[in-house]
C-alpha cells in the first residue's frame, strides 16, 4: 500500500482508495452472472477477471487475440472464456459480439476496461486519432452490438479516467477527430476518457426505465502496463510508476480493480446509472461531461464514423 492510500478514508459506500477489489466483493456469491471483460490480459482487467472469477462469475475475457484471452483466463481459478477482440479493428470487434452472440449466454455486466494512453506522436485507425479509436469507438461498437445479449437488470461499466480533465475545451474536438489539425498526448487521451464518461451517460439515458444501467470510472493511479505507449526512456518509466511513484502516491492493482468491480457487481450499485465514480464513490467529472447534449451528439457521430467502416 502506497503513503498516500494510508492517510486516504473511506467515503459514504463504506469503500475508499485503499479498498481492493476483493474488499469491495467480499462474501459476494457471483455464480449464475456472465461478465464481458475487455483487456482482460493484463494490468486492470486482468485483476478484475481474477476476482470475479473467483467469487464465481463466468467471465468472458477479451483480449487483442484468442490467444492471449484464452492464456491470460488460464492464469485464474474459475470459469473464463477467452475471446478475440481487437478494439482498433472493427471487423475484429464486430466478430466478437457475433461469439459472444454465439455463446447463447445473458450479459450481467460488460466492462469496457482495455484502453491505450498518451501515445506520443499521432497515430490513427481509419483516419480517426487511434486513442479515441480504441478506448471510444471500439467499445462503442461492442457495447451497442451486445445491447441485446443483456440481463434484465445488466450494468454497463466505462473505465475512464481523472485525465478527463485534460481534455481539449469542449470535451471533444468534433472538428479534429483525426488528430490531424494538432495533436497533443494527453489531451487526446483526455479527450477520448471524456468520450467514455459521455458514452456512459447516453447510454444511461437510452437504458433508462429497462432495469439496464450504465456508469463510468476513473481507477486510480495504478503501476500498470499503461504507461508502455508513451515512449519513456525504461529508467524515468521505472522511476515513476515503479518504485517512488508506487511507494508514495500509487495505488497497486488490487485496488486499482477495485472501482470497477465495485460498478460491476456490489449490490449497493443495483439501479445506479449515468453516474461517474472514483475510489468506489460517485464523483462529479468535469462540469461539461455532464452536458447531455453533447453526450448525445457525440452518439450520434459515433454512430455515423461507424457507419463510415468498412464492413
Ligand atoms: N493504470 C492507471 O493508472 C489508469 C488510470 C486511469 C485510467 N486507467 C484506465 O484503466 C484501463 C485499464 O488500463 P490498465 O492500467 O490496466 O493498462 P494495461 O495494463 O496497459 O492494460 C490495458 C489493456 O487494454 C488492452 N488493449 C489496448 N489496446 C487494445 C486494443 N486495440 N484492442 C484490444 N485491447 C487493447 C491491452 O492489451 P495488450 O496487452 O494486448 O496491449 C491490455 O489488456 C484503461 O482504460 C485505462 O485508460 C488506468
Amino acid at each position: 500500500m502506497s503513503l498516500y492510500a494510508m492517510f486516504k478514508g473511506k467515503g459514504p459506500s463504506g469503500f475508499g482508495y485503499a479498498s481492493s477489489a476483493e474488499d469491495v466483493t467480499a462474501g459476494l456469491s457471483l455464480t449464475g452472472k456472465t461478465i464481458l471483460i475487455t483487456g482482460c490480459n493484463s494490468g486492470l482487467g486482468f485483476e478484475a477477471m481474477r476476482v470475479l472469477a473467483m467469487r464465481g462469475a463466468h467471465i468472458i475475457g477479451a483480449a487483442r487475440t484468442a490467444e492471449k484471452a484464452t492464456a491470460a483466463g488460464k492464469q485464474v481459478t474459475g470459469k473464463v472464456t477467452g475471446v478475440a477482440c481487437e478494439l482498433s479493428d472493427p471487423k475484429s470487434v464486430r466478430a466478437c459480439v457475433e461469439t459472444v452472440k454465439g455463446l447463447g449466454v445473458k450479459l450481467d455486466v460488460i466492462i469496457a476496461n482495455a484502453g491505450i494512453m498518451a501515445l506520443p506522436k499521432l497515430k490513427q485507425a481509419f483516419g480517426y486519432e487511434l486513442q479515441f479509436f480504441t478506448n471510444h469507438i471500439g467499445h462503442f461498437i461492442l457495447v451497442t452490438g451486445l445491447l441485446d445479449t443483456l440481463s434484465d437488470d445488466a450494468r454497463v461499466v466505462v473505465l475512464s479516467s481523472a485525465a478527463h480533465l485534460g481534455a481539449p475545451k469542449g470535451g471533444i474536438e468534433f472538428d479534429n477527430l483525426s488528430g490531424e489539425r494538432g495533436y497533443k498526448p494527453w489531451a487526446a487521451y483526455g479527450q477520448s476518457k471524456f468520450a467514455n464518461i459521455l458514452f456512459a451517460k447516453e447510454l444511461a439515458k437510452r437504458l433508462a426505465g429497462t432495469g439496464k444501467t450504465a456508469n463510468a470510472l476513473h481507477p486510480g493511479v495504478i503501476p500498470t502496463k499503461l504507461s508502455r505507449n508513451m515512449g519513456m526512456p525504461p529508467i524515468v518509466e521505472s522511476l515513476i510508476f515503479g518504485g517512488i511513484g508506487g511507494a508514495l502516491f500509487m495505488k497497486n492493482v488490487g485496488q486499482g480493480a477495485a472501482t470497477e468491480c465495485y460498478v460491476a457487481v456490489n449490490p449497493k450499485v443495483a439501479g445506479v446509472t449515468g453516474a461517474y465514480f472514483a475510489d468506489c464513490n460517485i464523483k462529479a467529472p468535469r462540469a461539461d461531461a455532464n452536458d447531455p447534449a453533447l453526450a448525445a451528439k457525440l452518439w450520434e457521430v459515433s454512430e455515423k464514423i461507424v457507419a463510415g467502416l468498412p464492413a
